[in-house]
């Protein structure tokens, strides 16, 4: 292998160098920034206070890399151009280990070098980690996350019982104010991560872990689960809505109130709806009270549906209970045995639901 690499042709260390110069640097800055418009998990863009406090870091710990990246491409080139002319060796084996110091200084150089900017950077994570460790002021407002395989329980926290509930995917914040959340996880290891908003945590069984965001600017971000945790682990997604005080408040208190009565042909639904989901759903205000999946009361509120895998019509939530497996394979969610005139009771059930 070695030899192999020794006696490479001139245009194959063309390529490797290529590779290391163009490849590796030019594509990285390229894509970055391609996917700072095109994806929702862009990291490089903050619009939270906790990201704000990390975004230099990203950026300065991403300089330094490129500038190392550079430096030892450049002297690999020059070493490599350099020795070039040098006499072919008789015999390998006779290289002499105890030459005068020729490159010794160039050692005690690059472990200088690298010492002092590893150890600035761990200083200057370390500060940071300390800075956006906890918010400015104390949250007024804790969200109690459980992440499941695979999707996110939400419950509001509130030292009154009367003001606490239970929603799922979707987690709604005032703007400008600071949140906590505990973090919970039923089975696996998974990671709570929302990247405009701030850095992940780990969500681990067995313990709470606490986080905190605080959004700066209005509008609905994306999260994501970013620790693998099984088959579907990149359809653990979640949105985070961000909105004014009022909208919150008003997204609130529509959230306590209880699913209406149902009268007519909706009390067959109903009843439907509570044999065929009640085992492991629940509707707020009614009997039908399962744990085992996502609480759906006013689920026509929410935006997707499988924890931001579709969009959340009716055309999509037919399809999603007639047959989730197929949708997302490995969920909890089993396929029932479920009839055309019983799925269009459930549907007409669940728009009620909003
Ligand atoms: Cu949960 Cu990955």
């Amino acid at each position: 292998m070695g030899r192999g690499l020794h006696n490479g042709s001139g245009s194959k260390r063309r390529n490797a160098l290529d590779g290391l110069l163009g490849g590796s640097i030019l594509g990285a800055a390229l894509s970055v920034r391609t996917a700072h418009a095109a994806t929702p998990l862009d990291y490089l863009t903050a619009f939270g206070t906790r990201a704000d406090g990390i975004l230099p870091l990203t950026y300065g710990t991403l300089a330094i890399s490129c500038l190392v990246m550079l430096l030892i491409a450049g002297l690999l080139g020059w070493a490599l151009l350099r020795g070039r002319g040098a006499a072919r060796m008789e015999d390998p084996r006779a290289l002499a280990v105890a030459r005068s110091g020729d490159g010794l200084p160039w050692i005690y150089i690059g472990v200088g070098v690298s010492t002092v900017v590893l150890f600035g950077a761990a200083a200057w994570t370390m500060v940071v980690l300390s800075t956006v460790a906890r918010p400015a002021v104390k949250p007024k407002l804790t969200i109690e996350i459980t992440a499941r395989q695979w999707w996110w329980g939400v419950r509001y926290l509130s030292p009154d019982h009367e003001r606490t509930f239970t929603t799922a995917n979707e987690i709604h914040i005032p703007v400008g104010e600071p949140v906590a959340f505990k973090l919970a996880s039923a089975d696996v290891i998974h990671s709570f991560w929302v990247p405009a908003l701030g850095g992940k945590t780990d969500v681990i069984p067995g313990q709470t872990n606490t986080t905190w965001l605080q959004a700066r600017v209005p509008g609905t971000y994306r999260g994501q689960c970013s620790e693998y945790c099984g088959q579907q682990h990149a359809h653990m997604g979640f949105v985070v809505v961000a909105q004014a005080r009022q909208d919150f408040d008003d997204w609130y208190r529509r959230q306590l109130e209880p699913a209406p009565p149902p009268t007519g042909d909706l009390v067959e639904a109903q009843a439907t709806f509570a044999g065929k989901c009640g085992l492991c759903h629940a509707v707020r205000g009614t009997l039908i009270g399962g744990r085992l999946g996502p609480d759906l009361s006013h689920l026509k509120s929410r935006a997707t549906l499988a924890a931001g895998t579709l969009p959340n019509n009716p055309g999509y939530r037919g399809a999603w209970i007639a047959d989730p497996q197929h949708i997302k394979p490995g969920a909890k969610m089993p396929r029932l045995d479920i009839s055309g005139p019983e799925l269009a009771r459930v549907q007409t059930y669940l728009d009620t639901l909003d």
